[in-house]
């Protein structure tokens, strides 16, 4: 059960293993077409059988059941729906397990990462929980990244394999701590969506194609994402002194910003939040420190 590899110049070619995919959606197919493409012996099994054929004819093995499945390969990446799903069809395959590393590529949330990293482990196999950063079209270019945590040892084992679908990050030893950190990301990425649809409402109110905005506000958040590793830095050292955009200005412009949208006619549900953020601080004296001082309305 080795993954150490082989490296020339800078390509490192992961030795041939058997692997089994669990769940032959968008993605797991992609996954397990990738690892065909790398060589691996690869063993799939999917509750729609049809969707392996594709895989069957690049060389895959179809497995009866999940428990075939497992009992095929040393690791078993598993990419269904949800948590449950991957609890409902692992449960009948305990007593084949053992020995073995599961890595979970499913999105999900950090407690139900740790229970399924805690059963896993009882059944005597070693549960590396993942959040991929990739959609099918991306897996295994530079672009796609996917982070890990759970059992170090197992991850460092298939570190050159997991590196084919996109570079691998390993995060922490506890398995809910890559969950945590994808719920963070995508939380920023919805936050983005937000204020997108703020910009193309806002615009549209005045006959402004949702195009043309657009491509202003992309221009102006390719600028305004600097400011990101600053207030990041800042709320690290809990130091919110600021000679520049204060928490003040900051109230105040976005009062303006929120009594225009209103008389534009558009909602201003997914802002007058942030700008409750802000005006707690400063009721709490802190008008004159930095916008990152929000996070503290939130702590
Ligand atoms: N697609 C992406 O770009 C992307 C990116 C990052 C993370 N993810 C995550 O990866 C996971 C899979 O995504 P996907 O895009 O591949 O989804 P998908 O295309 O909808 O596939 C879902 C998979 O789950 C299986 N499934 C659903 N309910 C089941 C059940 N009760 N019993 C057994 N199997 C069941 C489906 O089987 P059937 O084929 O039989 O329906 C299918 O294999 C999700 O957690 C998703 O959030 C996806």
């Amino acid at each position: 059960m080795s993954d150490t590899g082989s490296t020339t110049g800078e390509t490192t070619t992961p030795a041939p293993t058997t692997i089994t995919v669990i769940g032959l959606g968008n993605l797991g197919q992609v996954l397990a077409r990738t690892f065909l493409d790398q060589g691996h012996q690869v063993t799939v099994w999917n509750r729609s059988q049809d969707k392996a054929d594709e895989l069957v004819a690049r060389g895959a093995t179809l497995a009866a059941s999940p428990a075939e499945a497992v009992a095929a390969s040393d690791l078993i990446v598993v990419c269904v729906l949800d948590y449950t799903t991957v609890r409902d069809l692992l449960t009948p395959t305990a007593a084949a397990l053992a020995g073995r590393v599961v890595v979970n590529l499913t999105s999900g949330t950090p407690d139900p990462a740790r229970e399924l990293g805690a059963w896993v482990g009882k059944q005597g196999a070693a549960y590396v929980d993942g959040a991929v950063y990739a959609i099918p079209q991306t897996v295994g270019t530079p672009e796609a990244f996917v982070l890990y945590s759970g059992d170090a040892e197992a991850f460092a084992r298939y570190r050159t394999l997991l590196e084919t679908l996109g570079s691998a990050v390993f995060v922490g030893t506890d398995a809910g701590l890559a969950p945590v950190y994808d719920v963070a990301v995508l939380s920023g990425m919805y936050g983005m969506f937000a204020g997108f649809f703020q910009t193309v409402a806002v615009g549209g109110s005045a006959g402004i194609e949702a195009a043309k905005v657009t491509e202003l506000l992309v221009r102006w958040l390719t600028e305004a994402i600097a400011a990101l590793p600053g207030f990041a830095a800042e709320i690290d050292a809990g130091d919110y002194r600021t000679e520049t955009s204060n928490l003040d200005i900051n109230a105040v412009g976005l009062a303006h910003i929120l009594a225009a949208t209103k008389e534009q006619g558009v909602g201003v549900d997914l802002l007058a939040p942030l700008h409750a953020l802000f005006e707690r601080q400063v009721s709490q004296g802190h008008g004159a420190e930095s916008m990152s001082r929000a996070i503290e309305s939130l702590r």
